[in-house]
């Protein structure tokens, strides 16, 4: 039999306990020497060539042992009207990192990146991984309106750009979002990129949203990673009724974060147990291949019921395939599942993705100032251990987020920074007037 329980007094406890020792230990932490001055002159300590920054890069694909530190990266400078450039505090790692790592997507995000990289001359590397940030803005182009420099963001870092485990990493407007209020630095890098994820997922994908959940039954295999522990919560928020498969050591964390019934997948047929539930409106199936031939059999019936799934071919399939191939066949499959489930159940199958979407995290920023939404960080590590934190990642098991910090600046150093940039802003605009009026 599963586990399926009243709901655990843990709550408060664990995240008690989560923010404790995510607090605690970055006030600990020595300072990197890097300091920032307004408008595209970065300083760095008196080593560190100008116009660079210190990242970990790859320049080829591998094992953990191709990651390697350096100070000698280019800035990222604003190059376009529409570009923020952040100054990074911390980053987080998803599994997507240590794919790339290995070259996982290559092809496609290489094209993403350049499409005229098809002839091959131009090469992706130095690479910098990293898909989660958490900041302060530096500088902005002309046309953003959003922001100003100071101001505390958060974002998920497309995969066909350069990542977070940098000094400094340059979005568009549209992809950042304000911080928030209530959360570090450290406790809000764990969130953009499964916050952008499984919005794309239950909303796009699976017709959810928050004024249509709160009479749905939502499944979601593989409840206690990254991904499944953010959307546990947020259906929560929108008060969907969730159910969610894990490992059994983690049903205490799952049922805290609100998860009515808990299906422990290691101790028999997690399939079984899930069958003589009430079914489905929605699944979200984090895990993949062998739970895809008994999930979509857990969907209500002929009701518009939603297989979603993050498992996808696409990039396997145009690296293992070639581009044109790639895609055509991984289509094709798509086209062929959503067609025999539809026809045998009146369920639709359908792919999640990642997707950039800053206004979709202003939305997740208002959750969780209204303490709906809060970061599970289960492992931090200083800037130095980013191989280890990459090693954390690998053994799988995730119970939560694995976060970097990137910036080990105390609050008094960060409200220096802030107020730093404000003057420096406002002496330029001030400059401004002056030269117009003179004009
Ligand atoms: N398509 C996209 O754009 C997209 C975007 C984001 C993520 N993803 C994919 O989605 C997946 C989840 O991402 P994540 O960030 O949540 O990963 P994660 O943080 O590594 O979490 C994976 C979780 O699944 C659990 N798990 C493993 N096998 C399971 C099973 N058979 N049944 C239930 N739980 C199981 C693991 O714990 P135990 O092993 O201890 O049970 C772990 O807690 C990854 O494969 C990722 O690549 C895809």
């Amino acid at each position: 039999m599963g586990f399926i329980r009243a709901m655990t007094p843990a709550r408060l406890l664990f995240l008690l306990k989560l923010n404790g020792k995510a607090a605690g230990s970055t006030k600990t932490l020595a300072r990197a020497g890097c300091s920032v001055c307004f408008r595209r002159n970065v300083c760095s300590s008196p080593s560190r060539l100008q116009n660079c920054m210190s990242a970990w890069v790859i320049d080829q694909y591998g094992t953990n042992g191709v990651l390697k530190y350096t100070e000698e990266v280019a800035i990222p400078t604003v190059s376009s009207t529409s570009e923020v450039m952040i100054k990074v505090h911390a980053a987080s790692l998803n599994p997507l990192d240590i794919a790339m790592r290995g070259g996982y997507g290559a092809k496609l995000l290489k094209l993403r990146r350049d499409p005229l990289s098809v002839m091959d001359t131009v090469s992706e590397f130095p690479l910098i991984l990293g898909r989660d940030v958490s900041g302060v803005v530096v500088d902005c182009g002309s046309d953003v309106t959003h922001f100003a420099p100071g101001d505390e963001v958060w974002a998920a870092v497309p995969p066909w750009k350069q990542g977070s485990l940098a000094e400094f990493v340059t979005l568009t407007e549209y992809e950042v979002s304000h911080k928030p209020k209530l959360l570090n630095h450290t406790e809000a890098a764990s969130i953009p990129y499964v916050a952008n994820t499984a919005l794309s997922a239950l909303v796009n994908a699976g017709g959810l949203c928050r004024d249509n959940s709160s009479d749905k039954r939502v499944l979601i295999i593989g409840g206690s990673g990254g991904v499944g522990t953010f959307s546990i919560q947020l259906l929560k928020a929108w008060g969907a009724h969730v159910t969610v498969t894990c490992s059994q050591n983690a049903e205490g964390l799952v049922r805290g974060l609100g998860a009515e019934e808990v299906v422990d997948y290691t101790t028999g047929d997690a399939a079984e147990q899930l069958q003589v539930m009430e079914k489905f409106d929605v699944i979200l199936d984090s895990v993949g291949r062998e739970t895809e031939q008994w999930a979509v059999g857990l969907l209500k019936p002929w009701c518009g019921a939603k297989y979603v799934t993050l498992a996808t071919p696409l990039l396997l399939n145009t690296d293992s395939m070639g581009l044109l191939d790639g895609a055509f066949n991984a289509v094709f499959s798509l086209q062929a599942k959503a067609i025999q489930s539809i026809i045998s159940s009146g369920a639709f199958y359908r792919w999640g993705f990642y997707a950039p979407d800053g206004p979709g995290l202003d939305e997740i920023s208002k959750l969780v100032d209204a303490g709906k939404i809060l970061p599970v960080v289960e492992a931090q590590f200083p800037f130095t251990q980013v191989p280890q934190a990459f090693q954390k990642l690998e053994q799988g098991h995730a119970r939560g987020k694995t976060v970097v910090r990137v910036a080990e600046e105390d609050d008094r150093q960060d409200d220096e920074l802030i107020e730093n940039i404000r003057r420096d802003t406002a002496e330029s605009e001030q400059e401004g007037q002056e030269t117009a009026k003179q004009n």
